[in-house]
Protein backbone atom coordinates (compact mmCIF):
# COMPACT_ATOMS: atom_id res chain seq x y z
CA UNK A 1 0.00 0.00 0.00
CA UNK A 2 1.12 3.28 -0.87
CA UNK A 3 -0.42 4.72 2.71
CA UNK A 4 -0.50 3.50 6.30
CA UNK A 5 -3.92 5.71 7.02
CA UNK A 6 -6.70 7.44 5.44
CA UNK A 7 -7.39 10.91 5.50
CA UNK A 8 -10.27 10.29 7.69
CA UNK A 9 -9.11 8.25 10.54
CA UNK A 10 -6.49 10.07 12.68
CA UNK A 11 -7.28 11.06 16.13
CA UNK A 12 -5.35 12.62 19.32
CA UNK A 13 -4.62 8.84 20.44
CA UNK A 14 -2.32 8.81 17.04
CA UNK A 15 -0.14 11.60 18.00
CA UNK A 16 3.42 10.77 18.03
CA UNK A 17 2.61 7.79 14.95
CA UNK A 18 4.80 8.04 11.91
CA UNK A 19 1.89 7.94 9.14
CA UNK A 20 2.00 8.05 4.95
CA UNK A 21 -1.20 9.49 3.42
CA UNK A 22 -2.21 9.42 0.10
CA UNK A 23 -4.95 11.93 -1.47
CA UNK A 24 -6.00 15.09 -3.26
CA UNK A 25 -4.79 18.15 -1.86
CA UNK A 26 -8.16 20.37 -1.04
CA UNK A 27 -6.78 23.76 -0.24
CA UNK A 28 -3.50 25.03 0.54
CA UNK A 29 -3.25 27.95 3.14
CA UNK A 30 0.37 29.74 3.22
CA UNK A 31 0.66 32.05 6.08
CA UNK A 32 4.07 33.02 5.52
CA UNK A 33 6.44 30.37 8.42
CA UNK A 34 3.48 28.26 7.88
CA UNK A 35 1.95 26.17 5.33
CA UNK A 36 -1.21 24.21 5.87
CA UNK A 37 -2.68 21.73 3.19
CA UNK A 38 -5.83 19.62 3.47
CA UNK A 39 -5.19 16.54 2.13
CA UNK A 40 -8.72 14.58 1.33
CA UNK A 41 -9.40 10.86 0.29
CA UNK A 42 -12.97 9.00 0.37
CA UNK A 43 -12.43 9.03 4.21
CA UNK A 44 -11.81 12.11 5.06
CA UNK A 45 -9.88 15.25 5.53
CA UNK A 46 -6.42 15.91 6.60
CA UNK A 47 -4.20 18.89 7.68
CA UNK A 48 -0.63 18.48 6.57
CA UNK A 49 2.04 20.90 8.03
CA UNK A 50 5.00 22.62 6.73
CA UNK A 51 7.15 24.88 8.98
CA UNK A 52 9.22 27.02 7.65
CA UNK A 53 11.79 27.79 10.02
CA UNK A 54 12.50 23.84 10.96
CA UNK A 55 12.48 22.85 6.81
CA UNK A 56 12.20 25.20 4.88
CA UNK A 57 12.96 22.84 1.81
CA UNK A 58 9.98 20.80 2.95
CA UNK A 59 7.81 24.14 3.65
CA UNK A 60 8.87 25.26 0.13
CA UNK A 61 8.20 21.72 -1.52
CA UNK A 62 4.61 22.39 -0.04
CA UNK A 63 3.82 25.96 -1.02
CA UNK A 64 4.71 24.91 -4.99
CA UNK A 65 1.29 21.91 -4.54
CA UNK A 66 -1.86 22.92 -6.52
CA UNK A 67 -5.48 22.23 -6.04
CA UNK A 68 -5.98 18.45 -6.74
CA UNK A 69 -2.67 17.25 -7.08
CA UNK A 70 -2.60 13.69 -5.99
CA UNK A 71 -0.08 13.44 -3.45
CA UNK A 72 1.90 11.09 -1.11
CA UNK A 73 3.19 12.14 2.65
CA UNK A 74 4.67 11.33 5.74
CA UNK A 75 5.14 12.77 8.68
CA UNK A 76 4.49 12.55 12.31
CA UNK A 77 0.84 13.63 14.30
CA UNK A 78 1.06 16.17 16.17
CA UNK A 79 -1.69 17.98 18.17
CA UNK A 80 -2.97 20.89 16.83
CA UNK A 81 -2.86 24.34 18.65
CA UNK A 82 -5.58 25.63 16.66
CA UNK A 83 -8.53 22.56 16.43
CA UNK A 84 -11.11 22.90 13.82
CA UNK A 85 -14.35 20.74 15.57
CA UNK A 86 -15.96 20.40 12.75
CA UNK A 87 -14.11 17.59 11.24
CA UNK A 88 -13.28 14.27 12.84
CA UNK A 89 -9.71 14.71 12.05
CA UNK A 90 -9.45 18.40 13.47
CA UNK A 91 -7.78 18.05 16.87
CA UNK A 92 -4.47 16.62 14.85
CA UNK A 93 -2.09 17.56 12.39
CA UNK A 94 0.63 16.16 10.19
CA UNK A 95 3.90 17.33 10.33
CA UNK A 96 5.73 16.24 7.02
CA UNK A 97 9.18 15.20 5.94
CA UNK A 98 8.79 13.58 3.00
CA UNK A 99 6.23 14.06 0.03
CA UNK A 100 6.23 12.87 -2.99
CA UNK A 101 4.30 14.31 -6.02
CA UNK A 102 2.04 10.91 -7.66
CA UNK A 103 0.32 13.81 -10.20
CA UNK A 104 -0.25 16.96 -11.33
CA UNK A 105 -3.66 18.33 -11.21
CA UNK A 106 -4.92 21.34 -13.95
CA UNK A 107 -7.70 23.72 -12.28
CA UNK A 108 -10.62 21.84 -12.05
CA UNK A 109 -13.60 23.60 -13.71
CA UNK A 110 -15.79 23.82 -10.21
CA UNK A 111 -14.53 23.97 -6.59
CA UNK A 112 -14.48 20.49 -5.03
CA UNK A 113 -16.41 21.75 -2.49
CA UNK A 114 -20.20 20.88 -0.55
CA UNK A 115 -21.08 24.43 -1.92
CA UNK A 116 -19.52 24.07 -5.25
CA UNK A 117 -19.56 26.92 -7.82
CA UNK A 118 -20.35 24.63 -10.82
CA UNK A 119 -24.15 25.07 -12.60
CA UNK A 120 -25.27 21.52 -13.11
CA UNK A 121 -24.32 21.47 -17.03
CA UNK A 122 -20.55 21.65 -15.88
CA UNK A 123 -21.00 18.91 -13.29
CA UNK A 124 -22.41 17.05 -15.58
CA UNK A 125 -19.67 17.01 -17.64
CA UNK A 126 -16.95 16.37 -15.29
CA UNK A 127 -18.56 13.72 -13.27
CA UNK A 128 -15.94 12.41 -12.29
CA UNK A 129 -14.83 15.09 -10.72
CA UNK A 130 -18.05 16.07 -8.95
CA UNK A 131 -18.03 12.66 -7.38
CA UNK A 132 -14.99 13.91 -5.40
CA UNK A 133 -17.29 15.73 -3.67
CA UNK A 134 -18.37 14.78 -0.18
CA UNK A 135 -21.87 15.11 -0.81
CA UNK A 136 -22.58 13.71 -3.65
CA UNK A 137 -19.96 10.52 -3.00
CA UNK A 138 -22.32 10.46 0.69
CA UNK A 139 -25.48 9.30 -1.88
CA UNK A 140 -23.28 6.56 -3.45
CA UNK A 141 -21.96 5.47 -0.09
CA UNK A 142 -26.14 5.26 0.88
CA UNK A 143 -26.47 3.68 -2.34
CA UNK A 144 -24.13 0.81 -1.76
CA UNK A 145 -25.96 0.12 1.94
CA UNK A 146 -29.50 0.09 0.61
CA UNK A 147 -28.30 -2.88 -1.93
CA UNK A 148 -26.86 -4.76 0.84
CA UNK A 149 -29.15 -4.50 3.22
CA UNK A 150 -31.82 -5.53 0.30
CA UNK A 151 -29.66 -8.23 -0.42
CA UNK A 152 -29.04 -9.35 3.06
CA UNK A 153 -32.91 -9.08 4.03
CA UNK A 154 -34.00 -11.02 0.41
CA UNK A 155 -31.09 -13.68 1.22
CA UNK A 156 -32.51 -14.33 4.28
CA UNK A 157 -36.12 -14.79 3.22
CA UNK A 158 -34.68 -17.85 0.59
CA UNK A 159 -34.74 -15.36 -2.52
CA UNK A 160 -32.41 -16.06 -5.24
CA UNK A 161 -30.21 -13.46 -7.63
CA UNK A 162 -30.34 -14.65 -10.88
CA UNK A 163 -29.36 -12.45 -13.57
CA UNK A 164 -31.47 -12.22 -16.54
CA UNK A 165 -30.79 -11.10 -20.17
CA UNK A 166 -30.50 -7.24 -21.64
CA UNK A 167 -30.72 -7.95 -25.00
CA UNK A 168 -33.83 -9.19 -25.56
CA UNK A 169 -37.37 -8.67 -27.54
CA UNK A 170 -39.56 -6.05 -26.58
CA UNK A 171 -41.99 -6.33 -23.74
CA UNK A 172 -44.75 -3.89 -24.10
CA UNK A 173 -44.95 -2.39 -20.40
CA UNK A 174 -46.16 1.01 -20.70
CA UNK A 175 -43.49 3.05 -22.13
CA UNK A 176 -41.08 3.07 -25.72
CA UNK A 177 -38.05 0.26 -25.83
CA UNK A 178 -34.52 1.07 -26.37
CA UNK A 179 -33.79 -0.91 -29.46
CA UNK A 180 -30.29 -2.75 -30.38
CA UNK A 181 -29.35 -3.57 -34.11
CA UNK A 182 -28.21 -7.32 -34.84
CA UNK A 183 -25.11 -7.68 -36.79
CA UNK A 184 -25.74 -11.02 -37.25
CA UNK A 185 -29.62 -11.07 -37.88
CA UNK A 186 -29.78 -8.11 -40.06
CA UNK A 187 -33.24 -5.88 -40.38
CA UNK A 188 -33.57 -7.44 -36.70
CA UNK A 189 -33.13 -5.79 -33.44
CA UNK A 190 -33.31 -6.89 -29.43
CA UNK A 191 -34.78 -4.44 -27.40
CA UNK A 192 -33.05 -3.17 -24.23
CA UNK A 193 -35.23 -4.93 -20.94
CA UNK A 194 -37.73 -2.39 -19.75
CA UNK A 195 -37.74 -4.72 -16.94
CA UNK A 196 -37.06 -8.15 -16.49
CA UNK A 197 -40.77 -9.09 -16.12
CA UNK A 198 -41.31 -12.05 -17.99
CA UNK A 199 -38.64 -13.97 -17.32
CA UNK A 200 -38.93 -13.80 -13.99
CA UNK A 201 -42.00 -15.35 -14.32
CA UNK A 202 -40.53 -17.75 -16.44
CA UNK A 203 -38.23 -18.36 -13.82
CA UNK A 204 -41.95 -19.27 -11.35
CA UNK A 205 -42.19 -21.90 -14.14
CA UNK A 206 -39.00 -23.31 -13.47
CA UNK A 207 -39.21 -23.75 -9.76
CA UNK A 208 -36.95 -20.86 -8.49
CA UNK A 209 -39.82 -19.68 -6.48
CA UNK A 210 -38.39 -16.99 -5.02
CA UNK A 211 -36.07 -14.73 -6.98
CA UNK A 212 -34.24 -11.38 -6.90
CA UNK A 213 -32.27 -9.38 -9.21
CA UNK A 214 -30.79 -5.47 -8.36
CA UNK A 215 -31.07 -4.92 -11.85
CA UNK A 216 -30.93 -2.09 -14.79
CA UNK A 217 -33.91 -1.63 -16.85
CA UNK A 218 -34.06 0.63 -19.86
CA UNK A 219 -37.35 3.03 -21.20
CA UNK A 220 -37.30 5.58 -23.59
CA UNK A 221 -39.79 7.47 -22.43
CA UNK A 222 -39.95 11.55 -21.23
CA UNK A 223 -37.48 12.19 -18.27
CA UNK A 224 -38.62 14.18 -15.43
CA UNK A 225 -36.40 14.67 -11.57
CA UNK A 226 -37.66 10.73 -11.08
CA UNK A 227 -37.27 9.40 -14.31
CA UNK A 228 -33.91 8.10 -15.85
CA UNK A 229 -34.05 5.92 -19.39
CA UNK A 230 -32.08 3.96 -17.61
CA UNK A 231 -32.68 3.18 -14.09
CA UNK A 232 -32.49 0.74 -11.33
CA UNK A 233 -35.11 -1.89 -10.08
CA UNK A 234 -34.97 -4.13 -7.10
CA UNK A 235 -36.80 -6.84 -8.82
CA UNK A 236 -38.79 -9.73 -6.91
CA UNK A 237 -40.94 -13.02 -7.71
CA UNK A 238 -42.38 -15.55 -5.43
CA UNK A 239 -44.49 -18.52 -5.93
CA UNK A 240 -47.29 -19.88 -4.57
CA UNK A 241 -48.49 -16.81 -2.46
CA UNK A 242 -51.52 -14.24 -2.83
CA UNK A 243 -51.18 -10.40 -2.79
CA UNK A 244 -51.12 -10.24 1.24
CA UNK A 245 -47.93 -12.63 1.76
CA UNK A 246 -46.55 -10.32 -1.26
CA UNK A 247 -47.52 -7.01 0.50
CA UNK A 248 -46.03 -8.60 4.13
CA UNK A 249 -42.78 -9.93 2.42
CA UNK A 250 -42.42 -6.33 0.81
CA UNK A 251 -43.02 -4.32 4.12
CA UNK A 252 -40.60 -6.40 5.75
CA UNK A 253 -38.43 -5.06 3.23
CA UNK A 254 -38.97 -1.42 3.88
CA UNK A 255 -38.71 -2.25 7.28
CA UNK A 256 -35.65 -3.66 7.36
CA UNK A 257 -34.06 -0.83 5.12
CA UNK A 258 -35.21 1.76 7.61
CA UNK A 259 -34.24 -0.07 10.72
CA UNK A 260 -30.46 -0.90 9.21
CA UNK A 261 -30.04 1.96 7.24
CA UNK A 262 -31.68 4.95 9.01
CA UNK A 263 -32.16 3.62 12.19
CA UNK A 264 -35.78 4.57 12.26
CA UNK A 265 -38.91 2.05 13.26
CA UNK A 266 -41.61 3.03 10.99
CA UNK A 267 -45.18 2.26 11.73
CA UNK A 268 -47.41 -0.66 10.08
CA UNK A 269 -47.74 0.82 6.76
CA UNK A 270 -51.00 2.01 6.05
CA UNK A 271 -53.70 0.97 3.30
CA UNK A 272 -55.78 2.33 0.98
CA UNK A 273 -57.82 1.16 -2.66
CA UNK A 274 -56.92 3.21 -5.49
CA UNK A 275 -60.99 4.70 -5.87
CA UNK A 276 -60.69 6.05 -2.35
CA UNK A 277 -57.12 7.46 -2.99
CA UNK A 278 -58.59 9.08 -6.30
CA UNK A 279 -61.70 10.15 -4.51
CA UNK A 280 -59.63 11.91 -1.21
CA UNK A 281 -56.05 12.89 -2.94
CA UNK A 282 -57.05 13.19 -6.91
CA UNK A 283 -54.21 11.31 -6.93
CA UNK A 284 -53.05 7.48 -6.97
CA UNK A 285 -49.54 7.80 -5.38
CA UNK A 286 -51.14 10.35 -2.31
CA UNK A 287 -48.44 12.10 0.03
CA UNK A 288 -50.01 10.90 3.28
CA UNK A 289 -47.62 13.16 5.40
CA UNK A 290 -50.56 14.62 6.07
CA UNK A 291 -54.37 14.69 5.96
CA UNK A 292 -56.19 17.57 4.15
CA UNK A 293 -58.10 15.14 2.43
CA UNK A 294 -60.97 16.37 -0.45
CA UNK A 295 -64.57 17.16 0.07
CA UNK A 296 -66.83 17.32 -2.05
CA UNK A 297 -69.58 20.00 -1.77
CA UNK A 298 -71.51 19.64 -4.76
CA UNK A 299 -74.75 18.69 -2.60
CA UNK A 300 -74.13 22.16 -1.03
CA UNK A 301 -73.39 24.05 -3.38
CA UNK A 302 -75.51 23.73 -6.55
CA UNK A 303 -78.51 26.09 -6.78
CA UNK A 304 -77.56 29.51 -5.96
CA UNK A 305 -77.31 30.98 -9.27
CA UNK A 306 -73.07 30.65 -9.51
CA UNK A 307 -72.49 29.25 -12.49
CA UNK A 308 -68.98 27.95 -11.63
CA UNK A 309 -70.30 25.65 -9.45
CA UNK A 310 -73.95 25.25 -10.45
CA UNK A 311 -72.37 24.15 -14.32
CA UNK A 312 -69.62 21.91 -12.22
CA UNK A 313 -69.39 18.17 -12.53
CA UNK A 314 -67.64 18.33 -9.09
CA UNK A 315 -66.85 21.01 -6.57
CA UNK A 316 -64.11 19.91 -4.41
CA UNK A 317 -62.81 21.07 -1.31
CA UNK A 318 -59.85 21.18 1.24
CA UNK A 319 -58.88 22.85 4.61
CA UNK A 320 -55.59 24.31 5.02
CA UNK A 321 -55.21 24.28 9.01
CA UNK A 322 -54.45 27.69 10.31
CA UNK A 323 -54.07 29.70 7.02
CA UNK A 324 -57.40 31.95 7.53
CA UNK A 325 -55.16 34.76 8.01
CA UNK A 326 -53.48 34.14 4.25
CA UNK A 327 -52.69 37.42 2.78
CA UNK A 328 -54.42 38.73 -0.60
CA UNK A 329 -51.08 38.21 -2.03
CA UNK A 330 -50.38 35.22 -0.77
CA UNK A 331 -54.61 34.09 -2.17
CA UNK A 332 -53.16 35.45 -5.44
CA UNK A 333 -50.65 33.18 -6.07
CA UNK A 334 -52.45 30.63 -5.04
CA UNK A 335 -54.63 31.75 -7.73
CA UNK A 336 -51.82 32.19 -9.95
CA UNK A 337 -50.69 28.67 -9.02
CA UNK A 338 -53.81 26.75 -10.15
CA UNK A 339 -54.21 28.93 -13.16
CA UNK A 340 -50.78 27.85 -15.05
CA UNK A 341 -51.11 25.63 -17.87
CA UNK A 342 -49.89 22.64 -16.01
CA UNK A 343 -52.56 22.67 -13.50
CA UNK A 344 -55.59 23.84 -15.90
CA UNK A 345 -57.78 25.05 -12.91
CA UNK A 346 -60.26 28.12 -14.10
CA UNK A 347 -59.64 29.99 -11.02
CA UNK A 348 -60.00 29.32 -6.92
CA UNK A 349 -63.00 30.12 -4.71
CA UNK A 350 -61.95 30.31 -1.03
CA UNK A 351 -63.75 31.03 2.26
CA UNK A 352 -61.82 31.96 5.67
CA UNK A 353 -62.97 31.05 8.86
CA UNK A 354 -61.61 33.69 11.06
CA UNK A 355 -59.65 33.47 14.39
CA UNK A 356 -63.22 35.55 15.49
CA UNK A 357 -65.41 33.16 14.14
CA UNK A 358 -67.06 34.99 11.49
CA UNK A 359 -66.94 33.35 7.50
CA UNK A 360 -65.92 35.08 4.67
CA UNK A 361 -65.60 33.72 1.34
CA UNK A 362 -64.84 35.57 -1.79
CA UNK A 363 -68.06 34.14 -3.63
CA UNK A 364 -69.95 36.17 -0.42
CA UNK A 365 -72.76 37.28 -3.05
CA UNK A 366 -73.83 34.07 -3.68
CA UNK A 367 -73.96 32.45 -0.32
CA UNK A 368 -74.46 34.04 3.22
CA UNK A 369 -72.78 32.76 6.34
CA UNK A 370 -75.39 29.73 7.11
CA UNK A 371 -74.42 28.36 3.45
CA UNK A 372 -70.65 28.47 4.66
CA UNK A 373 -70.99 27.37 8.04
CA UNK A 374 -72.44 24.15 6.28
CA UNK A 375 -69.22 24.31 4.00
CA UNK A 376 -67.09 24.36 7.16
CA UNK A 377 -68.79 21.82 8.96
CA UNK A 378 -68.48 19.28 5.62
CA UNK A 379 -64.98 20.38 5.77
CA UNK A 380 -64.31 19.91 9.85
CA UNK A 381 -62.46 23.73 9.47
CA UNK A 382 -62.17 25.42 13.10
CA UNK A 383 -61.66 29.02 13.27
CA UNK A 384 -58.88 30.02 12.09
CA UNK A 385 -58.92 27.43 9.07
CA UNK A 386 -59.32 28.48 5.08
CA UNK A 387 -61.29 26.85 2.54
CA UNK A 388 -60.03 26.08 -1.15
CA UNK A 389 -62.94 25.26 -3.51
CA UNK A 390 -62.02 24.11 -7.02
CA UNK A 391 -64.89 23.38 -9.61
CA UNK A 392 -65.09 21.74 -12.94
CA UNK A 393 -64.64 18.38 -15.22
CA UNK A 394 -64.47 15.44 -12.29
CA UNK A 395 -61.07 14.16 -13.47
CA UNK A 396 -59.13 17.42 -14.21
CA UNK A 397 -60.23 19.09 -11.18
CA UNK A 398 -59.20 16.03 -8.92
CA UNK A 399 -55.86 16.37 -10.53
CA UNK A 400 -55.61 19.89 -9.62
CA UNK A 401 -56.56 19.94 -6.38
CA UNK A 402 -54.49 17.01 -5.82
CA UNK A 403 -51.07 19.96 -6.99
CA UNK A 404 -52.73 22.51 -4.72
CA UNK A 405 -52.85 19.96 -1.81
CA UNK A 406 -49.35 19.54 -2.16
CA UNK A 407 -48.71 23.26 -2.60
CA UNK A 408 -50.47 23.69 0.66
CA UNK A 409 -48.63 21.19 2.11
CA UNK A 410 -45.64 22.51 1.46
CA UNK A 411 -46.47 25.81 2.37
CA UNK A 412 -47.61 24.65 5.53
CA UNK A 413 -44.18 23.02 6.21
CA UNK A 414 -46.14 19.27 6.26
CA UNK A 415 -43.89 17.68 4.23
CA UNK A 416 -40.94 17.06 5.95
CA UNK A 417 -38.03 15.04 4.77
CA UNK A 418 -37.25 13.31 8.19
CA UNK A 419 -40.81 11.87 7.92
CA UNK A 420 -41.53 8.90 6.50
CA UNK A 421 -45.46 7.65 5.63
CA UNK A 422 -45.85 4.82 4.13
CA UNK A 423 -48.57 3.58 2.26
CA UNK A 424 -50.00 0.45 0.04
CA UNK A 425 -52.34 1.57 -2.90
CA UNK A 426 -54.28 -1.09 -3.91
CA UNK A 427 -57.11 -2.72 -5.88
CA UNK A 428 -55.63 -0.69 -8.98
CA UNK A 429 -58.11 -0.87 -11.98
CA UNK A 430 -56.95 -3.25 -14.08
CA UNK A 431 -57.35 -1.84 -17.70
CA UNK A 432 -56.99 2.40 -18.59
CA UNK A 433 -58.36 3.81 -22.05
CA UNK A 434 -55.45 4.90 -23.68
CA UNK A 435 -56.68 8.61 -25.39
CA UNK A 436 -52.87 9.39 -27.20
CA UNK A 437 -50.42 9.34 -24.24
CA UNK A 438 -47.34 10.96 -25.93
CA UNK A 439 -45.07 8.15 -24.18
CA UNK A 440 -46.68 5.82 -25.93
CA UNK A 441 -46.53 4.30 -29.68
CA UNK A 442 -49.30 6.03 -31.77
CA UNK A 443 -50.55 2.71 -32.38
CA UNK A 444 -52.10 1.95 -29.10
CA UNK A 445 -54.21 5.46 -29.09
CA UNK A 446 -57.47 4.70 -28.94
CA UNK A 447 -57.44 1.15 -27.03
CA UNK A 448 -57.51 -0.28 -23.83
CA UNK A 449 -53.46 -0.61 -22.45
CA UNK A 450 -53.14 -2.06 -19.30
CA UNK A 451 -52.50 -0.34 -16.71
CA UNK A 452 -49.72 -1.90 -15.08
CA UNK A 453 -48.82 -4.73 -17.51
CA UNK A 454 -50.41 -7.39 -19.14
CA UNK A 455 -49.35 -10.05 -17.00
CA UNK A 456 -51.56 -9.07 -14.12
CA UNK A 457 -54.27 -10.72 -12.83
CA UNK A 458 -57.47 -9.71 -12.66
CA UNK A 459 -59.28 -10.15 -9.24
CA UNK A 460 -61.37 -13.27 -9.46
CA UNK A 461 -64.90 -11.57 -9.52
CA UNK A 462 -64.54 -8.69 -11.84
CA UNK A 463 -63.29 -11.75 -14.60
CA UNK A 464 -66.89 -11.85 -16.02
CA UNK A 465 -66.88 -7.29 -16.62
CA UNK A 466 -64.09 -8.17 -18.44
CA UNK A 467 -66.52 -8.39 -21.49
CA UNK A 468 -68.97 -6.30 -20.47
CA UNK A 469 -67.45 -3.22 -18.91
CA UNK A 470 -63.51 -3.63 -19.19
CA UNK A 471 -62.86 -0.22 -17.41
CA UNK A 472 -64.31 -1.91 -14.50
CA UNK A 473 -62.53 -4.68 -13.63
CA UNK A 474 -60.50 -4.28 -10.45
CA UNK A 475 -56.52 -5.81 -10.61
CA UNK A 476 -54.96 -7.60 -7.76
CA UNK A 477 -52.25 -5.10 -8.53
CA UNK A 478 -50.38 -2.73 -5.75
CA UNK A 479 -47.98 -0.10 -5.58
CA UNK A 480 -46.28 1.16 -2.44
CA UNK A 481 -45.89 4.75 -1.80
CA UNK A 482 -43.71 6.58 0.65
CA UNK A 483 -44.05 10.35 1.00
CA UNK A 484 -46.06 10.06 -2.68
CA UNK A 485 -43.29 8.83 -4.31
CA UNK A 486 -43.96 5.80 -5.94
CA UNK A 487 -41.50 3.51 -5.10
CA UNK A 488 -42.90 0.07 -6.10
CA UNK A 489 -45.19 -1.66 -7.65
CA UNK A 490 -46.18 -5.27 -8.81
CA UNK A 491 -49.42 -7.62 -9.47
CA UNK A 492 -50.06 -10.76 -8.73
CA UNK A 493 -50.03 -12.95 -12.48
CA UNK A 494 -51.87 -14.54 -14.84
CA UNK A 495 -50.69 -18.07 -14.92
CA UNK A 496 -53.50 -19.95 -17.13
CA UNK A 497 -52.50 -19.49 -21.00
CA UNK A 498 -56.45 -18.63 -21.61
CA UNK A 499 -56.95 -16.50 -19.15
CA UNK A 500 -53.70 -14.58 -20.92
CA UNK A 501 -54.99 -15.26 -24.17
CA UNK A 502 -58.30 -13.20 -23.38
CA UNK A 503 -56.32 -10.36 -21.56
CA UNK A 504 -54.34 -10.19 -25.20
CA UNK A 505 -57.53 -10.06 -27.42
CA UNK A 506 -58.84 -7.18 -24.67
CA UNK A 507 -55.81 -5.51 -25.30
CA UNK A 508 -56.15 -5.44 -28.55
CA UNK A 509 -54.11 -8.01 -29.89
CA UNK A 510 -55.48 -10.77 -32.59
CA UNK A 511 -54.35 -14.39 -31.80
CA UNK A 512 -51.77 -14.60 -33.92
CA UNK A 513 -50.60 -11.67 -32.65
CA UNK A 514 -50.18 -12.49 -29.25
CA UNK A 515 -48.92 -15.79 -30.31
CA UNK A 516 -45.75 -14.31 -32.25
CA UNK A 517 -44.76 -11.54 -29.32
CA UNK A 518 -45.76 -13.88 -26.35
CA UNK A 519 -45.98 -16.95 -26.97
CA UNK A 520 -43.23 -18.52 -25.51
CA UNK A 521 -44.76 -17.59 -22.49
CA UNK A 522 -48.33 -18.75 -22.95
CA UNK A 523 -46.52 -21.89 -23.71
CA UNK A 524 -44.90 -22.23 -20.73
CA UNK A 525 -47.92 -21.87 -19.06
CA UNK A 526 -49.08 -25.08 -20.25
CA UNK A 527 -46.21 -26.46 -18.71
CA UNK A 528 -47.40 -26.58 -15.25
CA UNK A 529 -46.89 -22.84 -14.17
CA UNK A 530 -47.19 -21.90 -10.41
CA UNK A 531 -49.37 -19.14 -9.01
CA UNK A 532 -47.17 -16.46 -8.79
CA UNK A 533 -46.75 -12.47 -8.14
CA UNK A 534 -44.08 -10.38 -7.37
CA UNK A 535 -43.19 -6.40 -7.14
CA UNK A 536 -40.36 -4.08 -8.42
CA UNK A 537 -39.15 -1.09 -6.37
CA UNK A 538 -37.66 1.77 -8.37
CA UNK A 539 -34.02 1.06 -6.40
CA UNK A 540 -32.92 5.03 -7.61
CA UNK A 541 -36.02 6.76 -5.89
CA UNK A 542 -35.74 4.43 -2.93
CA UNK A 543 -32.39 6.02 -2.60
CA UNK A 544 -33.38 9.64 -2.80
CA UNK A 545 -35.82 9.29 -0.43
CA UNK A 546 -33.50 7.77 2.04
CA UNK A 547 -31.17 10.59 1.22
CA UNK A 548 -33.89 13.28 1.62
CA UNK A 549 -33.87 14.54 -2.02
CA UNK A 550 -36.42 14.88 -4.80
CA UNK A 551 -34.08 13.98 -7.81
CA UNK A 552 -32.72 10.67 -8.21
CA UNK A 553 -29.40 12.05 -10.68
CA UNK A 554 -27.68 12.60 -7.49
CA UNK A 555 -27.29 8.67 -6.48
CA UNK A 556 -26.97 7.78 -9.54
CA UNK A 557 -22.86 7.74 -10.52
CA UNK A 558 -23.17 8.92 -13.97
CA UNK A 559 -26.85 9.79 -14.76
CA UNK A 560 -28.07 11.54 -17.87
CA UNK A 561 -29.42 14.98 -17.89
CA UNK A 562 -32.95 15.83 -18.74
CA UNK A 563 -32.57 15.55 -22.50
CA UNK A 564 -31.68 12.00 -22.15
CA UNK A 565 -27.79 12.42 -22.66
CA UNK A 566 -25.13 11.56 -20.62
CA UNK A 567 -22.94 15.10 -20.79
CA UNK A 568 -19.61 13.61 -20.34
CA UNK A 569 -19.35 10.71 -23.00
CA UNK A 570 -21.14 12.79 -25.19
CA UNK A 571 -23.59 10.14 -25.87
CA UNK A 572 -26.02 8.94 -27.51
CA UNK A 573 -23.73 10.24 -30.63
CA UNK A 574 -23.52 9.48 -34.42
CA UNK A 575 -22.16 6.25 -35.56
CA UNK A 576 -19.24 5.71 -38.22
CA UNK A 577 -20.40 4.83 -41.96
CA UNK A 578 -18.96 1.56 -41.81
CA UNK A 579 -20.86 0.26 -38.92
CA UNK A 580 -24.18 1.86 -40.39
CA UNK A 581 -22.71 -0.24 -43.59
CA UNK A 582 -22.33 -3.85 -41.19
CA UNK A 583 -25.98 -3.12 -39.68
CA UNK A 584 -27.42 -2.53 -43.15
CA UNK A 585 -28.79 0.69 -41.45
CA UNK A 586 -29.44 3.51 -43.72
CA UNK A 587 -29.68 7.10 -42.35
CA UNK A 588 -31.76 9.18 -44.67
CA UNK A 589 -30.37 12.14 -46.03
CA UNK A 590 -33.73 13.95 -45.02
CA UNK A 591 -32.93 13.11 -41.30
CA UNK A 592 -32.59 16.27 -39.28
CA UNK A 593 -29.58 15.62 -37.00
CA UNK A 594 -30.07 15.73 -33.37
CA UNK A 595 -28.28 19.24 -33.06
CA UNK A 596 -30.73 20.81 -35.83
P1 LIG B 1 -43.17 -0.54 -12.80
O1 LIG B 1 -43.23 -0.15 -14.22
O2 LIG B 1 -44.23 -0.02 -11.87
O3 LIG B 1 -43.28 -2.13 -12.65
O4 LIG B 1 -41.75 -0.17 -12.23
C1 LIG B 1 -41.39 -0.44 -10.91
C2 LIG B 1 -40.79 0.78 -10.25
O5 LIG B 1 -39.67 1.26 -10.96
C3 LIG B 1 -39.54 2.66 -10.79
N1 LIG B 1 -39.43 3.31 -12.12
C4 LIG B 1 -38.49 4.22 -12.46
N2 LIG B 1 -37.49 4.77 -11.76
C5 LIG B 1 -36.68 5.65 -12.39
N3 LIG B 1 -36.80 5.98 -13.69
C6 LIG B 1 -37.79 5.46 -14.45
N4 LIG B 1 -37.88 5.79 -15.75
C7 LIG B 1 -38.69 4.53 -13.84
N5 LIG B 1 -39.76 3.82 -14.26
C8 LIG B 1 -40.18 3.09 -13.22
C9 LIG B 1 -40.76 3.13 -10.04
C10 LIG B 1 -41.72 1.98 -10.21
O6 LIG B 1 -42.62 1.87 -9.12
N6 LIG B 1 -42.26 -5.33 -14.01
C11 LIG B 1 -43.04 -4.44 -13.16
C12 LIG B 1 -42.98 -4.84 -11.72
C13 LIG B 1 -43.81 -6.05 -11.36
O7 LIG B 1 -44.97 -6.16 -11.78
O8 LIG B 1 -43.30 -6.87 -10.57
C14 LIG B 1 -42.53 -3.02 -13.34
O9 LIG B 1 -41.52 -2.75 -13.94
O10 LIG B 1 -40.41 3.30 -8.67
Amino acid sequence: MLRSHTCGELRLSDVTKTVTLCGWVQTGRDLGGLTFVDLRDRYGVTQLSFNMDTDAAMCEKGRQLGREFVVQAKGIVVERSNKNKTIPTGEIEIVVNELVILNKAITPPFTIEDQTNGGDELRMKYRYLDLRRQSVRKNLELRHRLAIETRNYLDLQHFLEVETPVLIKSTPEGARDFVVPSRMNQGQFYALPQSPQTFKQLLMVSGFDRYYQIVKCFRDEDLRADRQPEFTQIDCEMSFVEQEDILNTFEGLINHLFKTVKGIEIPPMQRMTYADAMTYYGNDKPDTRFEMRFVELNALVKGQNFKVFDEAELVVAICAKGAADYTRKQLDELTDFVKRPQIGATGLVYARYAADGSLKSSVDKFYNEAELSKWANACAAQSGDLILILAGQADKTRKAMSELRLEMGTRLGLRNKNVFSCLWVLDFPLLEWNEGDTNLLASLAGRWIAKHHPFTAPKPEDIALLDTNPGAVRANAYDMVINGVEVGGGSIRIYNKNLQAKMFNTLGFSNEEAQKQFGFLMNAFEFGAPPHGGIAFGFDRLCSLFGGADSIRDFIAFPKNNAGRDMMIESPSEISEEQLHELKLVIRADTPKASE
